[in-house]
């Protein structure tokens, strides 16, 4: 268990808030603060890339976003569509897997197989995972994860008893990477909606009130020395996580 902020967080996760406030204060429609919104994402992968950082979770639609107005929902599909037809083979190129999280049978029949695509295509690299939470709620995770044990405690493959943190843990999204050491939310709303419940419980959470179109590697870079100021304790004392210094008694 690592109990110091590593310099540079393994594993950052977003919530990209803002990019219909972004437009309407320019008196442009919602959709225009999305397309922002993307450029911001092509400036935070770059980021992470030059930081060596190995996971970046971004949240680009949640399971809620689909009660949004019909033509902000089709705006988005079509965005991210041509975003899947335009940056997979570059992003493949620099060493990112992408994955996607979330619900994703709700998604037009075009954008899935885009999807599964390039999670074929990039399944091998290492450089960064990429995983893009879309049609995704943290409960239906963690639902989705019980639902796992019911099945397997059913069918005689676990015992009641076997079903543990460790177990609900391994089935959740993401198990295979190291929970997010560092969460950012840009906007000016100081919550979590809905967004990895179950991966963030011992995050550091850093908020800004800028708005994700404006983002750029400068205000990550901001949240990342803010964050390798803090200590993380997991739980135990300062004392017990901070190594002795040299010369002072055992
Ligand atoms: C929240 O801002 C943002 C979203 C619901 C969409 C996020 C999508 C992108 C950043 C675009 C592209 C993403 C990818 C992965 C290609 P909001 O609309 O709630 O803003 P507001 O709070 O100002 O209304």
């Amino acid at each position: 268990m690592p109990t110091h902020a590593t310099p540079v967080p393994r594993h950052l996760a977003i919530i990209m808030d803002g990019n219909g406030r972004w437009a309407q204060k320019r008196h442009r429609p919602r959709i225009i603060g999305h397309r922002a919104g993307a450029q911001a994402v092509k400036r935070c992968v770059e980021f992470c890339l030059q930081q060596g950082i190995e996971a970046l979770t971004l949240f680009a639609f949640s399971s809620e976003n689909w009660n949004r107005p019909a033509e902000e929902v089709g705006g988005l599909m079509k965005l991210f569509l041509g975003a899947l037809e335009r940056e997979v083979d570059e992003l493949h190129r620099l060493g990112a897997r992408l994955r996607f999280i979330g619900e994703r049978s709700r998604f037009d029949p075009a954008i899935l197989a885009r999807m599964d695509a390039a999670e074929r295509l990039t399944a091998a690299n290492v450089r960064l995972h990429l995983n893009i939470a879309a049609s995704y709620g943290g409960r239906q995770d963690i639902a989705a994860a019980a639902r796992s044990l019911a099945e397997d405690v059913a069918a005689g493959r676990l015992l009641p008893a076997q079903v543990d943190e460790a177990a609900l843990g391994a089935r959740i999204a993401l198990a295979d990477l190291p929970a997010p050491d560092l969460f950012i939310r840009t906007g000016g709303e100081l919550r979590i909606s809905n967004f990895l419940l179950w991966q963030l419980a011992y995050a550091e959470l850093w908020f800004t009130d800028t708005l994700w179109p404006d983002v750029d590697g400068a205000l990550l870079q901001h949240a990342l020395d803010d964050y390798a100021g803090r200590e993380r304790r997991f739980g135990l004392t300062s004392a017990q996580v901070r190594p002795a210094q040299p010369g002072s008694p055992a």
